[in-house]
């Protein structure tokens, strides 16, 4: 296990960074997206070059399909026929499914070579780009082969946001809201879907403060504490996967910080009033909350089988107030009742939160 990295806030690509980025190399591959790469990655690699750093740009087709094994092989292709060997460097810039990519490729590549993270998405700031984790999709599910392997520089510059998509903007928040109810309620209760630039400073910075500190604790998931950032999230992949991967993670967090609050709250654990404040909080959200109505219960129920907390049925990490955590005696998860599991099933997908 590498040892945990340093993070660099904006601005990037200024000297600091560079000199830091050439410590570890002097060759990079830039590995990017469509997207990215039309709007940053010339400028970044005239950066890099005046310092003397040599770039090779591998640019992917933007969006999850490019999250799989077989691209994994042809950017590896590309750079064995380079002849690049262990003294490369690789560089993701771009949103999770890059730094996801490429911390990958980093790690496996020559046995490991340096890996710099330089995340663009909302998301990617407040959660991808931090823990250390990477990987790909099978046909199986999401994120099912991957390393742990920390990056050793992160570089966070919110100027990068400008350029994001509202709608990816409204995706990325969904980690955050989850950050502010489990553990810092000042980031739901201040929460500004107009994101300007200021809010949008202080909510990657807390959320990395906060991510960095719980990923300390349990580097390689193998205490109960991580499995808070999981809120939401039980409900959420189960409703990714019932939806075959065409529900976007924001969006099915959302609906799952949702569900798993109202079970908080069936459960006696939250308060009526901290429950309708969540209730209101998501209603005059911008997110959609629109569920197929081919998904049912049953689809709900086999995808949730397979959540990593699972023993003998699924768990949930529950909230006591917003900003804090049930600890379940430091396990930070618990089963729940079939009954009431139903029940909060039957309300998402017919019941009150299916109207919104
Ligand atoms: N490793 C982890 O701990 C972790 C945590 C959460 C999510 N993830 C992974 O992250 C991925 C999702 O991340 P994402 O939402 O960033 O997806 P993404 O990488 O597909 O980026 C979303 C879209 O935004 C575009 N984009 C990114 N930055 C931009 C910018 N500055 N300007 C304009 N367009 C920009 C991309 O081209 C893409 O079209 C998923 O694969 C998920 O599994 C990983």
């Amino acid at each position: 296990m590498k040892k945990s990295n340093q993070i660099f806030a904006s601005p990037l690509f200024r000297e600091g960074f560079i000199s830091q980025m050439k410590k570890l190399s002097q060759s990079y591959v830039l590995l990017t997206d469509s997207s990215v790469q039309k709007l940053w990655s010339a400028r970044i690699e005239k950066e890099l070059s005046k310092e003397g750093i040599k770039v090779l740009v591998i640019s992917l087709p933007a969006g999850e399909k490019s999250k799989t094994r077989r691209t994994k092989e042809r950017i590896e292709d590309q750079m064995l026929s380079k002849g690049l060997g262990r003294e490369s460097a690789l560089l993701a810039l771009g949103g999770g499914v890059i730094t996801d990519l490429g911390g990958f490729v980093a790690a496996t590549y020559g046995r490991g070579i340096p890996l710099v993270v330089v995340p663009t998405s909302l998301l990617g700031m407040v959660d991808a780009a931090i823990g250390g984790k990477n990987g790909v999709n099978t046909a199986h599910g999401k994120n099912l082969i991957g390393t742990f392997y920390p990056p050793d520089l992160i570089g966070i510059d919110t100027s990068f946001l400008e350029t994001l998509p509202k709608k990816q903007l409204i995706q990325g928040s969904a980690e955050v809201i989850k950050y502010g109810l489990t553990l810092k309620k000042s980031l739901f209760h201040d929460f500004d879907w107009k994101f300007t630039s200021a809010f949008l400073d202080k909510i990657v910075k807390e959320s990395i403060t906060i991510k960095t500190s719980i990923v300390e604790e349990d580097p390689e998931e193998k205490k109960g504490l991580r499995r808070v950032l999981n809120f939401g999230h039980t409900i959420g992949h189960a409703l990714e996967s019932a939806h075959a991967y065409r529900m976007p993670h924001g969006e099915a967090v959302a609906i799952g910080c949702l569900v798993e609050s109202y079970l908080s709250y069936r459960l006696k654990y939250l308060s009526k009033e901290s429950f309708q404040k969540i209730e209101e909080f998501f209603a005059s959200s911008p997110f959609s909350f629109k569920i197929s109505p081919k998904v049912n219960e049953a689809k709900i129920k086999e995808a949730m089988a397979r959540d990593k907390k699972a023993k003998n049925g699924p768990r949930f990490v529950l909230i006591e107030e917003i900003g804090k955590v049930v600890p379940f005696k430091g396990e930070y998860c618990t089963a729940v009742p079939d009954k009431e599991l139903n029940h909060a099933i039957d309300w998402m997908l017919y019941g009150k939160m299916a109207r919104k």
